[in-house]
């Protein structure tokens, strides 16, 4: 399960135009988005998509939902799967809850392990600064590299002593279990019952994860000995696994995101160097190839890339041979190559920064471009060797997920090469095609390993969907476009309709109003304490329904009120959370503009009028912000209720949500420019939903009414008074209900 808050972030997060549109070309049309519908056979754009709502739908085949919804159809993936790929797309890391006993085990062990390693850093960070040892050996050490005291700091850099086991005994009288210090790796068990240090005599670099927990350690050897290995790390463990974890993240990511990229450099002395230089955007891969692991973890901050490495040949290839991995992701890669005696660390500190920062702006190359003059280079003239080199830059560029920059590296590609760019673009799609088909096979071995999991754990299998393409073209009605303009009248027009008319109809109206309003602000209500609350529109529909003892006749209606009901409590703190930031907003806007103001004063003013105009200024800023937070109030609480319910993990309560916040969906934009104003419904709740809750009970009072009148029909002359007592009562009622309604409603019409 995926805890609330993220799934919160998710929906908030993802974009219906935006998920769509990888799927779907569209239009903009008024204010909303066409395009052909993705599910059934589609001639005319029918596929509308409102991102003011988060909704699609197609009004010809009825398909659509939100953005959740719209990717369990068409990936044909479950509710969680769904949420997961959007986490992926939105690169937010999904929170779990609930965890099984196993898991809350393994949770613990590794909570224990985080706790070893935090006292180890410090540890090995008190032996640097506070041993003699540490001091003349570890700490000489690094001022001779050129790290200063902060960036020794900063990076946690400590020192290991030479001797056999200190570490361990000080641990182990810290109370920490000797098992746990060879679970994640600080010791090697010895026969003697007792363990050794693994990093004895080494400098210390702390590996972080993104939060900056140590994960792990990286010790640097002092010694010349070639037989000696330069580094020590420590082993794969259930808290560090090298596929995932980055040097240097936890202290760029920041960076990372203003400067939106990022350099990947190879070793920690080389990220060190370049942080304390000033380039703080850097992360180093510690010598290993890339994996889709560590892209992941840069993507959630960027996806511009520049990979630095030495100039020399070894250098070069190393360099082209990891790139492929960040094409196919997606990410925009470019190369910037050292000159050859040179790597990252030693480059910033012989060169100042504005030296470093020319040598960038000339020698940064993207990577195709530089992929191919390396390869045309080692060709020389040998047509053979030619031949190849272009294959192989065609399987770089066919990598790349964007086929718009795969057409104009085609084009470019035809340049240097002087080769036909059709024959390259045949060529892009050739290996394309046979890219996505081993994508293919490898997604679909993967799911199956997951569904043999899932189903081993006792789990029931997905039942078996039609593939999008099996389900039948629905008929597709050439007038689909008057179709929602139909809809949207109707639900629009006052419908004070007779009793003979559905209740259901009444009652889908009332919870059309809670999936689209239901968090809105609509009254004051004052409790029988004397307590005075902001009462919203569900909160409302609640108290005049337990009033009356109403509730729901149809099923599905009355779930979803209930289901809305649940969502009250999150409501109020996620709108605290909520209003506790716009507070801050609002204050920083304020400063903000205060500030612009002073800085447009001319001086020429004199003191007394100045602090006149000044003050006049601040009040109408004042105005100005409040107007401002209560928009984004309005904007927050009208929203929240149909995201939550067009999203939630229950497929009837989602598809209805999703239909009836797509009820009136193209209205808006077709009658504004057809009539240029109309007031928004949501700015006529306080007529509205007492008028709906009224021709509800309505209905139901007429329904009531014709039964007790039926009965009197058929019954004996003793019943009758009775029964027309009970008669009278049910009118008085509707009496009663037509004048409470007729105090509250103010009529706009
Ligand atoms: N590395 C490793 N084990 C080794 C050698 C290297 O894990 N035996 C990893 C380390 O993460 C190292 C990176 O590969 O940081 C790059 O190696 P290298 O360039 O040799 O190390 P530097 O960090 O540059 O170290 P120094 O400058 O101190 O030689
Ligand atoms: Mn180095």
């Amino acid at each position: 399960m995926i805890d609330h808050n993220t799934v919160q972030q998710i929906l908030d997060t993802a974009d219906i135009v935006d998920v769509v549109s990888d799927f779907v070309a569209l239009k903009k049309r008024g204010a909303n988005w066409i395009g052909l519908c993705p599910f059934h056979n589609d001639r005319r754009p029918s596929f509308y998509v409102s991102r003011a709502k988060g909704i699609c739908k197609c009004f010809a085949c009825g398909e659509g939902g939100s953005a959740v919804n719209f990717i369990m159809k068409h990936e044909q993936l479950s509710y969680p799967e769904a949420l997961r790929y959007l986490a992926r797309k939105y690169h937010i890391e999904i929170q779990e809850k609930e965890l099984s006993d196993e898991e809350r085990q393994a949770q613990t062990v590794r909570e224990s392990m985080l706790m070893l390693n935090e006292w180890a850093c410090t540890y090995f960070e008190n032996q640097l600064h506070d041993t003699q040892a540490g001091r003349e050996i570890g700490l000489s050490y690094f001022k001779e590299r050129g790290f200063n005291d902060a960036t020794i700091r900063e990076f946690r850099l400590g020192y290991s002593s030479e001797s056999y086991d200190d570490l361990y005994k000080a641990a182990v009288a810290q109370g920490f279990n000797p098992q746990l210090l060879f679970d994640v790796g600080l010791c090697i068990p010895d026969d003697r019952g007792g363990g050794r240090d693994r990093f004895r005599g080494r400098v210390m670099f702390p590996i972080m994860n993104i939060a900056g927990k140590v994960i792990a350690f990286g010790g640097r050897t002092l010694k010349k000995d070639k037989e000696v290995a330069k580094y020590v790390n420590s082993p794969e463990s259930a808290i560090y696994s090298k596929r995932n974890v980055i040097f240097g993240l936890h202290q760029a990511k920041r960076e990372i995101s203003k400067a939106d990229k990022c350099f990947i450099v190879e070793g920690y002395a080389d990220v060190i160097s370049m942080h304390q230089a000033g380039f703080k955007n850097v992360i180093a891969s510690s010598g290993t190839a890339l994996t889709e692991g560590h892209i992941h973890a840069i993507r959630r901050f960027t996806s511009n890339v520049t990979e630095m490495f030495d100039g020399d040949a070894a250098g070069v290839k190393a360099a082209i041979r990891g790139v492929d991995m960040l094409l196919k992701e997606g990410l925009n890669i470019k190369v910037l190559p050292l000159p050859p005696e040179d790597d990252p660390d030693t480059f910033v500190r012989a060169h100042s920064h504005t030296q470093v920062e020319e040598y960038i702006a000339q020698n940064e190359a993207d990577f195709i471009h530089f992929k191919t003059d390396v390869v045309l280079n080692d060709a020389h003239n040998d047509p053979i060797k030619r031949t190849a080199a272009i294959t192989d830059v065609v399987k770089s560029i066919a990598l790349i997920p964007d086929e718009i920059a795969r057409m104009v590296y085609a084009k470019e590609c035809s340049n240097l090469f002087g080769m036909d760019e059709q024959a390259i673009l045949r060529q892009i799609k050739h290996y394309r095609g046979k890219y996505l088909e081993q994508w293919r096979k490898e997604r679909q071995q993967q799911q199956a390993r997951e569904q043999r999991l899932a189903t081993s754990a006792g789990e029931s299998a997905p039942a078996d969907m039609p593939p999008a393409e099996q389900i039948p073209p629905p008929p597709l009605p050439d007038d689909f476009q008057q179709q929602p303009m139909q809809q949207s009248v109707s639900s629009t027009t006052p419908s004070v309709t007779s009793a003979a008319s559905g209740v259901d109809v009444q009652e889908r109206e009332v919870i059309r109003l809670i999936v689209n309003y239901g968090m809105c602000y609509l009254i004051d209500t004052e409790y029988p304490d004397g307590t005075v609350k902001p009462t919203t529109v569900l909160e409302y529909i609640n108290n005049e329904l337990n009033l009356d003892q109403m509730t729901f006749s149809v099923p599905l209606y009355k779930h979803t009120f209930q289901t809305a009901l649940q969502y009250v409590g999150p409501f109020y703190n996620d709108f605290d959370a909520f209003n506790k930031q716009l507070d801050e907003d609002t204050r920083e806007f304020i400063a903000h503009e205060m500030a612009q103001e002073i800085d447009h004063d001319p001086d020429a003013m004199d003191s007394a009028s100045l602090i006149s105009a000044h003050e006049h200024k601040q009040q109408s800023i004042q105005a100005q912000a409040n107007a401002r937070a209560h928009s984004k109030q309005m904007a927050f609480s009208s929203g929240y209720l149909m995201k939550v319910l067009c999203s939630i993990d229950d497929d009837q309560v989602r598809q209805l949500a999703c239909d009836l916040a797509a009820d009136n969906l193209p209205q808006l934009s077709k009658i504004h420019t057809q009539f240029a104003v109309i007031v928004e419904e949501r700015d006529r709740l306080l007529t509205l939903v007492p008028e709906r809750l009224y021709n509800w009970k309505n209905a139901l009072l007429g329904i009531k009414i014709n039964e007790v009148k039926a009965q009197i029909a058929k019954a004996s002359a003793d019943q009758q008074p009775s029964l027309i007592e009970q008669l009278q009562e049910l009118y008085q009622l509707r009496h009663q209900l037509a004048r409470i309604i007729g105090d509250r409603v103010v009529n706009p019409r």
